[in-house]
């Protein structure tokens, strides 16, 4: 005989519900991400234990080295940076949700940085600069975050989200 209310049983229990899905990663959709740009971020989540990182902050900026020996992680590499920074130029902002709130600003200061793409035969080197101090404080800052998730991959997202979220 069914009592109570009929929304009772609804969510309950976590058969699933709050799986957490790090194979298909659907939170790196975002409003208007490609899927390329989608499967370039996964593959360098997935794989991030084969990247090599060296930030150097200069007085301007950064000057970031990324590498991987494996050319498909240094393919992803190279073409997550083209599109990442493609956006950065054009202010267009993919809003993904997982994506560092750090990268706001650069999004609409995007006029004010300067870039240089180097692509070398593993990776990448990355330089930016801007005369804005702000801009300067949050490309640096970002650099850090990158290296995090080359080092960490998602346990470092969830560390970043929970402290956005929680202060902590
Ligand atoms: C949530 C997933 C991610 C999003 C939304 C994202 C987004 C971005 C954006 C918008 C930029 C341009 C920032 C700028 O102009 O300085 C960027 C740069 C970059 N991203 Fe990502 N990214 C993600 C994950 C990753 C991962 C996992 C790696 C691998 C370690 C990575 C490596 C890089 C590198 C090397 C740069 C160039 C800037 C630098 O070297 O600091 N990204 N990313």
């Amino acid at each position: 005989m069914m009592t109570g209310h009929s929304g009772h049983n609804m969510n309950h229990g976590g058969n699933g519900q709050h799986q957490h899905d790090e194979v298909n990663m659907p939170m790196l959709n975002g409003k208007n991400t490609t899927q390329d740009e989608v499967a370039h971020m996964r593959t360098l989540f997935q794989q991030h234990p084969s990247i090599t990182r060296d930030v150097k902050n200069i007085e301007n900026g950064i000057v970031t080295t990324t590498l991987s020996d494996d050319p498909k992680v240094a393919d992803a590499l190279i073409n997550h940076v083209a599109e990442m920074i493609t956006r950065v130029e054009q202010g267009d902002n993919p809003e993904v949700p997982i994506q560092s709130p750090t990268l706001t600003i650069l999004f609409e200061q995007g006029n004010s940085i300067e870039t240089e793409i180097e692509i070398v035969e593993n990776g990448v080197i990355v330089t930016q600069t801007s005369d804005n101090g702000d801009v300067v404080a949050a490309l640096q800052k970002h650099a850090g975050e990158v290296s995090d998730l080359a080092d960490r991959g998602m346990v470092a997202v969830h560390e970043q989200m929970m402290k956005a979220h929680h202060g902590g």
